[in-house]
């Protein structure tokens, strides 16, 4: 989670390369499905990114089959459509699906469910979506990466005047959640909240034509 431009959709499309890497590099070997809710995808970034790892554009595009969810109620059936898609391409012998993206997990409910008499239809149906992904992805043995984005805390007076939208159902279903924060020109901080087994740190990296790098 992060504010705009801290580069979550950034990280995901080097998500989307990064996993259809040898294993030896750090890969999978497996294909990618993503769900985009904001039309923020782009091919051409996906192909420069595979590039600039010497892997080649279009064949990494062919791994990644994207989905447009225009309202929540298809951002959740494209779950079950997920489903369908990783099944065929198993049968196909195609490259696995092991990763499945959602961005963002949370605008469609935001934008749909406003004020606070909608929030606890709004938390029960993001709950349930958020198992349908967790199931997803122990039962294709998957990786399942969403986003969400911050917004201002306007109670704050000391720390970090913002929170993430989707609450506290978001916060407890995820296993590992990284805070994105923007640095100056193209360095970002990223900071592990979450993790069962690994401290609490922060990196700093940067967002180049090349990709997410180290700083
Ligand atoms: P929201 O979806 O608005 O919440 O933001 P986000 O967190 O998804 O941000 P995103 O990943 O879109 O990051 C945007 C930042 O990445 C921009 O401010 C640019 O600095 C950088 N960026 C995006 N596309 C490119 C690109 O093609 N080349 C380079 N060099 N930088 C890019
Ligand atoms: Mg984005």
């Amino acid at each position: 989670f992060g504010e705009f431009g801290s580069g979550k959709t950034q990280i995901c499309h080097q998500l989307a390369v990064n996993v259809q890497l040898p294993r030896d590099k750090g890969g999978l070997e497996g294909s990618v499905i993503v769900i985009d809710t904001e039309k923020t995808f782009r091919p051409e970034r996906i192909i420069q990114m595979a590039e600039a790892k010497g892997l080649d554009g279009k064949e990494v595009l062919k791994n990644i089959y994207v989905a447009h969810a225009y309202n929540s109620n298809h951002q959740m059936l494209l779950v079950d459509n997920a489903k369908e898609l990783a099944q065929k391409l198993a049968k196909e012998g195609k490259p696995p699906v092991r990763l499945l993206i959602v961005d963002s997990l949370t605008s469609h409910f935001r934008a749909e469910y406003v004020g606070r008499g909608a929030l606890a239809d709004r938390q029960q149906k993001l709950n349930r979506h958020l198992h349908d992904l967790m199931r997803f992805g122990e039962i294709f043995n998957a990786a399942v990466v969403v986003t969400n984005q911050v917004m201002a805390k306007p109670d704050t007076f000391y720390g970090d005047p913002t929170r993430p939208i989707g609450g506290h159902i978001v916060a407890h279903t995820a296993t590992y959640r990284v805070y994105l924060r923007k640095g100056k020109g193209e360095l970002r901080v990223a900071r592990l909240i979450d993790s069962p087994h690994l401290p609490e740190a922060e990196v700093v990296f940067k967002i180049t034509e090349r990709g997410i790098e180290d700083k």
